[in-house]
């Protein structure tokens, strides 16, 4: 799939007011946001439990972005139907939870027409996706442990945005590179300068009273920073 990279930002419905989840995905859609990132945990893989595809589903309803499907959980494979079929446009899976069959995981959600994402936790290594680099469509750096919202950014993180950035060029792919995990205008100008391209916000955005405001924050200072 050929496209050309930008800077995109994309909130994470984790901090948004589940009372009027509707209202929520459409303000920010709204304010400018690229992307609806939803983060799916199963209180296994990590030690929380959000939602799984009904929400997704109920999401890509509300709105026409693109949603990016963040799979905290054990057992991937058993779950990328039914996330590919309630609407997903990016399916992020944790290379940690694949183990041998992460190259099958991958061609799967392709299978669908779904853009494959691939992560790991801050204290597992890039090696773990690297040699699969050539199938997938986009790389999460996560800059907090996965589980929860509102974490501080980890500074050691970013310096898997510069390796997978290098070895992106080096092999001449056009990989999306998106970091997570206490983003701001601030961190989001850091990883933006080592190769970053896809912001994901939660609490910075959506515990916000003016989301256009600090949507054109990050974007702002990427763009400013970001080397392609
Ligand atoms: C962490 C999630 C993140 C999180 C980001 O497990 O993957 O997407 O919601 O939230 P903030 O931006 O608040 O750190
Ligand atoms: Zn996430």
């Amino acid at each position: 799939m050929n496209r050309q990279k930008k800077i995109e930002v994309a909130p994470s419905i984790l901090s948004a007011d589940f009372r009027n989840l509707e209202k929520a995905v459409k303000d920010v859609e709204a304010a400018g946001a690229d992307r609806i990132h939803c983060d799916v945990m199963d209180g296994h893989f990590v030690p929380n439990i959000t939602f799984g595809p009904m929400i997704v589903e109920a999401v890509k309803k509300c709105v026409s972005l693109p949603l990016d499907v963040h799979l905290m959980i054990s057992k991937p494979p058993d779950y990328i139907d039914s996330f590919c079929n309630a609407g997903a446009d990016i399916v992020i899976v944790h290379a940690e939870a694949c183990g041998e069959s992460l190259a099958e995981i991958l061609s799967k959600i392709k299978g669908h027409g779904v853009r494959a994402g691939v992560t790991v936790n801050p204290d597992k290594a890039v090696g773990l996706f690297l040699p699969h680099l050539e199938n997938i469509d986009q790389v999460l750096i996560m800059t907090v442990y996965a589980g929860f919202g509102a974490q501080k950014f980890i500074p050691e993180t970013a310096e898997k945005v510069r390796a997978v950035h290098g070895a992106a060029r080096a092999r001449n792919i056009a990989v999306d590179i998106e970091v997570d995990g206490g983003i701001n205008a601030e961190t989001a100008k850091l990883c933006a300068g080592l190769g970053a391209n896809v912001f994901v916000a939660g609490n910075y955005v959506f515990k916000s009273d003016n989301y256009k405001e600090r949507i054109e924050a990050i974007r702002a200072s990427a763009q400013s920073a970001w080397i392609q």
